[in-house]
């Protein structure tokens, strides 16, 4: 149990707030427990229709939390068991995602999208993965679904060189559904939730299922990614990195 994220069954909407705004939502192993849990708890005979993932008005997230890296790379670890228990739970999900992003979502926040069905963004929500200039690499099955969304090419600006994309930008390359003004961005998502949740649940399930293939193949890439990220947290670049934002001065 924590209270940095808080999880509600809203009629037939499950809804997974991420809430440790102090922080921006930078994501720790107790928060990634508690979404991989709410996510796989909503399967199977569960009445739950949908899954609405959100933040706080400033930040979506901010990202896996750059001092447990940090104490990853220090320990010779990868991604934790807690993290790869979330993107699997993403990529196994039973029922459709949905996501409302104001602020911020920069790495596993913006690559989280991929996963989902429909996501409403603010217009200045920022979305950025700027995983190699951290001597890092994509993660969640990103570089196997970010380049089918939106082309290698659109993809490559993303991921590699770290290009952030505005609201408009995220909706104009698929990344996202729908933009709408920050105070109305939960709203709008809700609704899509629960219009989907509202909808022959056998038929959702289906029709998901034959659109995304079987979650096998991102499972596959999300622990092909996972390996190659446990090397990079040990790079000295990588370490450069976490350092520099840990000891930064404001
Ligand atoms: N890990 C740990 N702490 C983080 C964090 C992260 N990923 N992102 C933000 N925080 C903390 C800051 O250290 C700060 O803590 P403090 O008040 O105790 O000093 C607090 O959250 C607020 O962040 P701040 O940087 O002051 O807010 P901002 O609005 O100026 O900037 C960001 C927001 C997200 C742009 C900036 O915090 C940032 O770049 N964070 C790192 C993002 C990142 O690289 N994530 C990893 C992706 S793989």
């Amino acid at each position: 149990m924590t209270d940095q994220v808080i999880v509600k069954d809203e009629g037939a909407v499950r809804t997974i707030r991420m809430n440790r705004p102090e922080k921006k939502n930078a994501l720790t192993s107790v928060m990634y427990d508690a979404m991989a849990e709410a996510i796989e708890t909503a399967g199977g005979a569960s009445p739950v229709g949908s899954i609405l993932i959100m933040g706080a008005p400033g930040a979506f997230s901010a990202g896996n939390d750059l001092g447990d890296f940090m104490q990853a790379a220090m320990g010779g670890e990868g991604l934790g068991n807690a993290v790869i228990r979330f993107l699997h739970s993403l990529a196994r999900c039973e029922r459709p995602l949905v996501a409302a992003v104001q602020g911020v979502a920069v790495g596993i926040g913006t690559t989280m999208m991929l996963h989902c069905d429909y996501a409403v963004a603010a217009s200045d929500a920022r979305f950025s993965t700027p995983f190699v200039a951290l001597g890092l690499v994509p993660e969640a099955g990103s570089s196997l679904i970010a380049p089918r969304v939106m082309g290698h090419r659109r993809a490559f600006e993303l991921l590699v060189m770290g290009k952030p994309l505005s609201g408009e930008e995220a909706k104009a390359c698929g990344l996202i559904n729908q933009v709408a003004p920050s105070d109305q961005v939960e709203a709008e998502a809700m609704k899509a939730a629960q219009a989907i949740a509202a909808l022959p649940k056998e038929g959702v399930a289906i029709s998901r299922r034959l659109m995304k293939g079987a979650p096998d193949e991102i499972v596959q890439r999300i622990d092909d990614e996972a390996g190659q990220f446990k090397l990079r947290l040990k790079s000295p670049e990588a370490r450069k990195a976490f350092e520099a934002f840990l000891s930064r001065k404001k």
